[in-house]
């Protein structure tokens, strides 16, 4: 009540002067607060209720300021959905409010009020068609509960969800479905899994955020229907205790960027995909103690039509810290890393073992654990590895010498190869 007062004061002391935050308040039937936004915002009519501070400027048509991809090889095509900013244009349905009181709503139509994050939103994606978009303009917890996203819906979360651990299952999810997109999503908690995916073609997600304090960030199911045509802009993750995103089962992946720090396991693990293509791969402190690496292709990555083919192509590694820096195991291949940029990796800095078809293109590795080509025996050697490197203040290992091993090596690093 202290608190109401003083606001009270302020706000009947300076009325014309306040402006509303962003993800605000600013009007709505029976509003008295500030009817502006802070520079970078403007005030978005949601319904007869509800006007609120959203990113850069409103109304229904698309921004230009789509987030195009990175990736040299990739198209130049929006990932981020239909808008540039989360909630901008004219979203078909809206969740608003804050904690206690939440409301969806659809044009002039209230779908759910009430206390419960998890509700309004299910009201929400409910109470709108494949190709059309619900924007989440509200912070809240939906607890260890599963979001559903059905064919053809568009999903953004413009404010943060917290989630909690529903083993085995994914806090968001979809299945078998066709044109889902998640343009942008900001996720804090513990999941078991913060995004499970499987069965899905022309799957887009946008600018994804996950600050965990446990669980896995994005996964692509394992023993589950197969997935086609997946674009990825930026993902970042903290705090996963295992990895930040884990694929099996894709055939045509784009991904602009995946940055990790302080992930328990890999920040990309590649399993069984096909046709890919990967602008940047950043870890930091990622799979500390363990044999993940910041990017990881294992069980026949890269294995196109009974070959290893190049259809893998990666622009970029950064890897500091952390366990592995790339690794390469089971049978995998098919992959070309354009650049590497490695330092002080508890583990390999570069580990190939088993694996067909691998280059490296260039790059440096600055201390940390040995780089090397390795094989175990349930598969068959190493082969056609072509690795352009500069080596600092570590060894370069190739034990037991593979197939047609193109080394081009610079730099001081010891060299035990064959
Ligand atoms: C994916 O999108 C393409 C292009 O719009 C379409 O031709 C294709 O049928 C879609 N895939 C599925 C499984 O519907
Ligand atoms: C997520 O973590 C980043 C980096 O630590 C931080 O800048 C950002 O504010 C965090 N966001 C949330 C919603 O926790
Ligand atoms: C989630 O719960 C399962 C048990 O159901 C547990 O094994 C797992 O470690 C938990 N994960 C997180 C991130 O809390
Ligand atoms: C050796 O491997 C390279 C790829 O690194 C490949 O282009 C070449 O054809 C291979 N040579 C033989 C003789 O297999
Ligand atoms: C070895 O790599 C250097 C770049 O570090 C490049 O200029 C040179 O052409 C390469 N040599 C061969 C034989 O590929």
């Amino acid at each position: 009540m202290y608190s109401l007062t003083i606001l009270a004061a302020l706000l009947a002391a300076v009325p014309t002067f306040a402006q509303a935050p962003l993800w605000g308040q600013c009007g709505g039937q029976g509003w008295t607060g500030p009817t502006t936004c802070v520079s970078g915002a403007c005030c978005q009519y949601s319904n007869a209720y509800y006007s609120q501070c959203v990113q850069g400027t409103c109304g229904g048509s698309n921004p230009q300021t789509t987030t195009t991809r990175t990736t040299t090889g990739g198209s130049t095509q929006p990932t981020s959905g239909s808008n540039g900013q989360c909630g901008s244009g004219s979203p078909h349905a809206t969740v608003t409010g804050s904690s206690g009181n939440y409301r969806a709503s659809r044009g002039s139509t209230t779908l759910y009020t009430g206390s419960n994050y998890l509700s309004a939103i299910t009201a929400a994606l409910n109470g709108i068609s494949s190709g059309e978009r619900v924007s989440v303009m509200a912070s809240g917890s939906i607890g260890a509960n599963t979001i559903s996203i059905s064919s053809g819906k568009t999903f953004e979360v413009c404010g943060t969800i917290d989630v909690g651990n529903r083993s085995g299952r994914g806090a968001i999810e979809s299945t078998g479905t066709n044109g889902v997109s998640i343009p942008f999503l900001t996720m804090t908690g513990n999941p078991y899994f913060g995004l499970l995916f499987y069965g899905t073609s022309n799957l887009s997600l946008g600018q994804i955020t996950m600050n965990l304090s446990g669980g896995m960030g994005i996964r692509f199911h394992r023993d589950e229907a197969a997935n086609s045509n997946v674009k990825i802009g930026t993902v970042r993750v903290t705090g996963a205790g295992s990895h930040a995103i884990e694929t099996w089962n894709i055939n045509g992946l784009t991904i602009d960027q995946v940055i990790a720090r302080d992930v328990g396991e890999c920040a990309l693990l590649l399993q069984k995909v096909t046709n890919a293509r990967v602008g940047l791969v950043d870890g930091n402190n990622v799979a500390a103690g363990t044999g993940y690496a910041t990017l990881r292709f294992a069980n026949e990555n890269g294995k196109l039509n009974g070959g290893y083919g190049t259809n893998i192509y990666i622009d970029k590694v950064v890897s500091r810290g952390g366990g592995r820096g790339v690794f390469c195991v089971s049978a995998s291949g098919g992959a070309e890393i354009k650049t590497v940029d490695l330092a002080s990796n508890g583990n390999n800095a570069i580990l190939i073992e088993n694996c067909y078809n691998v280059a490296i293109r260039g790059g440096t590795v600055n201390g940390g654990g040995e780089v090397r080509l390795a094989a175990r025996t349930e598969f068959a050697n190493n082969k056609d590895i072509s690795i352009t490197l500069r080596v600092d203040g570590t060894t370069v290992r190739e034990s037991p010498c593979g197939t047609n091993i193109s080394w081009n090596l610079s730099g001081n690093g010891a060299r035990n190869i064959c």
